[in-house]
Formats: structure tokens, C-alpha cells, sequence
């Protein structure tokens, strides 16, 4: 049997004609012995490839020697995956990992099976994996995995011979509910300079968030209304026919006993699953002043967003590029704060007032009995593709962030790439009528890099507010 990567020309050809066809059987798995699309507690895994038809207990810590393989589309880049990767292989302890995307071929080892550390321990080309097949056999090979004693204390959940195979989630043991457990994270988008991805990091880390399987709420606080319009909530053509006008996040922060979240919160078009969108409106300029002189309304979506605690997972505020008031009560409502910045100097000069700003909000917030704000960090955005900036000069601007303005950066890096804001400009016609279809990057271009990059970010916010499975 060989394997040509020129056949994989997607993600499921990528499964069925490497994977299914030619890597599972040349490895001596036969087709009782691996299990596709495995669900443990709240992981989902591609492939699961055991020795026999006995998978330990996953609530049992030790080491297990199975194979996760996940398979990626041919243009994904496998490094945005390996974080995942390392979280299949720790959260289950599983020994081994094939991460590939036809092109390049990886196996990862789980190394330290108290920590998270995994090591690559192979890596070829699509093209050399049917000359290198007796090599890949060698480390995950059944027959040579079968020798690998299995530590004692594991204890295994095993079936009757005369049952058939059913479906793998169906006799694993669920994870424990408690390790799911979740509570509602709110979390703002904020910089106060403008022009940074603010909304475009809103917009689709909702959406991959949403993708997920977890309910999202998004909360536009900026007069400008991006991330209303990016949501698909600006369809209408005249003033008469504005609905937002009258119901919008103003509302909810300006009375204190009425226009509840649930009475104002829309359905989003932008993304599937939907999420729900408590719209802004171009009003909320003028209306500033109001709020101003109503001191308490800068509590009253602090106490909303608790009355809907348990019908989202994720609350995402957008913000104005800004000190003022609305940008005040993002941060005030929030548990956790994402910076997205594109790292040039004025940029970075701006995150001193980013500082200065939290430090004056974490004052209000210790009169309210909240905790200071959880800074996830800096989020590299919009960053510039070419090599040799990324190379010589993007790491210098990140050390800045930490060195200067004491902020962890995240992993992530949402670089500069046209089909964000094509996603976002997306229209229709509808006979001679151009009608805004604003999209996610997930809903416009799946397999983009972008949207990659987007699915990195959610794993990595999710992993550091405590929802990753
Ligand atoms: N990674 C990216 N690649 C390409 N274009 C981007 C990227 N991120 C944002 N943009 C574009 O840059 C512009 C500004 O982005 P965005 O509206 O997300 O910034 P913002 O910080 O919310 O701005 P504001 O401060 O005005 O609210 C938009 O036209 C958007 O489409
Ligand atoms: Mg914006």
C-alpha cells in the first residue's frame, strides 16, 4: 500500500485517504481498533487508535498508550495546533499524537506526565510518509504499542466480547462534572487606540467561541456601532426603519429596573451557531452626557450581566477607543481584559494609558467588592506578514509590551490578512439592492489562515479563563 499526498486536496481527504485508507491499516490498526470524531467529556477528538478494544478509565491519571491523529486541511499550518494538541495528550494523558495536514506529518509524545510537555518526536513530508512508513511503525505502531506495558494502576473499562462496537463515547467514562463545571466569563476587547482589531477580534473570537458548542453574548459599548453592523444587525436602510434606536446597550446601562438583558440582547446573522448581541447605536454620543451625571449607572450591567449568569459561557464587550465613560463600564462589568494592539510604537505609547486606566477602574471596582481586573494580555494583531519583520522585529515590539508596560502577551498573533475585512464587508444583492451580509472569518473563508488563527485564539483565551476542556 502507498500514499500519495497529492489525493488529499481537503480535511476529509485528508482523514479518509491517509488516515482511514492507508495510515491506521499500515500500522496494524484494523478497523475495530481505531474510532473516528471520539467524544471525552468535552474534548472531540479526530481519530483514537488503540491496542485492543480497551480504552483506560480517563479519569484515572495514569499514562495511556494510545494515539490521538488529528487531521488538518492541507493549508493550515500545523504549528496553530499544537497547543491542542498538547492539551489532548495531558487533559487525557494519551502517549502518543499524529498531528497532520497531508503535507507535513508529526508525532508528539507526551513527555511529562504530571505537566503538559510534549516533544516532537517525528516529523516528514506528505510525500516521504510511505518511505518512512517502517520508522512510523516503529513508535506507533499496534504491534509495538501492544509491547509497551501499560502502568499497573490503570484501571481499564472493559467490555464484553460479545458486544458489539458500539461507539466509543458510549462506554467511556464521562469526565467528572465538576472538572466541566462553568461559570460565566466576561471578558472586554480594549485599547484605547483607535483602529487596532478591537471589533474584528470581537466579532470572530465570538464566532469561534460559538463553533465551540458554548453560548456567547456580545456587547457593543462603542457609539460607532462596528461590531452591531459586523453582527448583522444593521440591515435596514432608512431611519424610520432603525429598531436599535430604541433598544440598545444605552438602555440597558441608563435604568436600573427595566431593559434587561434577555428584552434587549438580538440574535446575531454573522455566524452559525448564532450568538446573542446587545446592540450600540450611533446615539450613545450624545447620550454620554446623561450617564454621566447618573453616577450609579456605571454598576447597572454589572448587575444585569449576574441575572443571566447561567445562560451564557462567554460575554465579549466591545469598546470605543477610548477613556470615556463607556469604555469605563466595559471595564468595570468585566472579569478579564484582551488588548489587541498592532505593536507600533504609537500603539505600545498607548498602553501606559491602558495602565493608568485599569489602575483607576480597579480603584472603583475594590469600592464595589470586585476584583481587579485579570489582564489576559496583549494580542498581537493586525501584525504585518512580511518574514523579515517577523523575524527581527516583532519580537523586539512584544518584549516592549512585557518589559515597558508589565503586560503578558499572548501566544496567539492575528496577522494582517485581507479576508478579515472582505468577511466583514461582505454583501448581497438582493434585485438592484445591496444588502450588508456582514460573516464571520469561519463563515466566510473556513479554511483560511485567518480563521485558523481565530480558532488558536479561542483555544488559548478559553484554556486561560478555565473553559478549555
Ligand atoms: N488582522 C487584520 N487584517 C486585515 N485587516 C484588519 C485586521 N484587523 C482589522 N482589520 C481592519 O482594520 C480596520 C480596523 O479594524 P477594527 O474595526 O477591528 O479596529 P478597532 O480597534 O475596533 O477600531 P475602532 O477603534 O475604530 O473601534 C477595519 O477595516 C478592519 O477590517
Ligand atoms: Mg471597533
Amino acid at each position: 500500500m502507498s500514499f500519495d499526498p497529492k489525493l488529499c486536496r481537503n480535511e476529509s481527504e485528508v482523514e479518509s485517504k491517509l488516515i482511514v485508507q492507508y495510515l491506521l491499516p499500515t500500522l496494524g490498526y484494523d478497523a475495530s481498533k481505531w474510532h473516528q470524531e471520539v467524544a471525552l467529556g468535552s474534548i472531540r477528538l479526530d481519530f483514537l487508535a488503540l491496542t485492543s478494544q480497551v480504552f483506560p478509565s480517563i479519569t484515572d491519571s495514569a499514562p495511556k498508550v494510545c494515539v490521538v491523529v488529528e487531521a488538518k486541511h492541507p493549508k493550515q499550518n500545523l504549528n496553530l495546533h499544537v497547543r491542542r494538541m498538547r492539551r489532548y495528550l495531558s487533559k487525557l494523558q494519551v502517549m502518543y499524537g499524529v498531528l497532520t495536514n497531508g503535507k507535513d506529518f508529526r508525532i508528539y509524545q507526551l513527555i511529562d506526565h504530571q505537566g503538559d510537555r510534549i516533544d516532537l518526536i517525528f516529523q516528514c513530508q506528505g510525500s516521504e510518509i510511505a518511505a518512512k512508513i517502517q520508522k512510523i511503525s516503529d513508535i506507533i505502531g499496534r504491534d509495538k504499542l501492544a509491547g509497551i506495558e501499560t502502568p499497573k494502576s490503570i484501571t481499564e473499562t472493559k467490555f464484553s466480547e460479545q458486544v458489539k462496537l458500539q461507539p466509543i463515547e458510549t462506554y467511556l467514562l464521562p469526565i467528572p462534572e465538576s472538572k466541566i463545571a462553568r461559570t460565566m466569563k466576561t471578558i472586554a476587547i480594549y485599547h484605547n487606540k483607535g483602529g487596532v482589531g478591537k471589533t474584528t477580534t470581537t466579532i470572530n473570537l465570538a464566532a469561534a467561541i460559538s463553533r465551540k458548542g458554548l453560548k456567547v453574548l456580545i456587547i457593543d459599548l462603542d457609539s460607532q456601532a462596528n461590531t452591531t453592523y459586523a453582527a448583522g444587525l444593521m440591515k435596514f436602510e432608512t431611519e424610520e426603519e432603525d429598531t436599535l434606536k430604541d433598544s440598545n446597550i444605552y438602555n440597558v446601562v441608563f435604568y436600573p429596573k427595566s431593559n434587561y438583558i434577555p428584552e434587549v440582547a438580538l440574535k446575531s446573522t454573522f455566524t452559525y451557531p448564532s450568538v446573542d448581541v446587545i446592540p450600540a447605536h450611533i446615539n450613545l454620543i450624545w447620550q454620554e452626557a446623561r450617564l454621566v451625571d447618573k453616577d450609579s449607572s456605571k454598576t447597572h450591567l454589572v448587575k444585569k450581566l449576574e441575572l443571566v449568569k447561567d445562560d451564557y459561557d462567554v460575554v465579549l464587550i466591545d469598546t470605543p477607543p477610548s477613556l470615556n465613560l463607556y469604555a469605563k463600564i466595559a471595564l468595570i462589568a468585566c472579569d478579564y481584559l484582551i488588548i489587541p494592539s498592532d505593536l507600533k510604537p504609537f500603539a505600545n505609547e498607548g498602553l501606559r494609558n491602558v495602565k493608568n486606566f485599569i489602575e483607576e477602574i480597579d480603584e472603583f471596582r475594590s469600592f464595589i467588592n470586585k476584583s481587579p481586573i485579570a489582564v489576559l494580555g496583549v494580542l498581537p494583531s493586525k501584525i504585518l506578514t512580511n518574514a523579515n519583520y517577523i523575524k527581527a522585529t516583532l519580537p523586539k515590539q512584544e518584549k516592549v509590551v512585557t518589559e515597558r508596560y508589565g503586560f503578558p502577551v499572548l501566544e496567539t498573533r492575528i496577522f494582517q490578512r485581507e479576508d478579515l475585512s472582505r468577511a466583514i464587508d461582505n454583501f448581497i444583492f438582493e434585485g438592484d439592492r445591496q444588502i450588508p451580509d456582514p460573516k464571520s472569518i469561519f463563515d466566510f473563508k473556513p479554511d483560511s489562515i485567518s480563521a485558523a488563527e481565530f480558532e488558536e485564539l479561542a483555544n488559548e483565551v478559553l484554556e486561560k479563563v478555565g473553559l478549555s476542556a
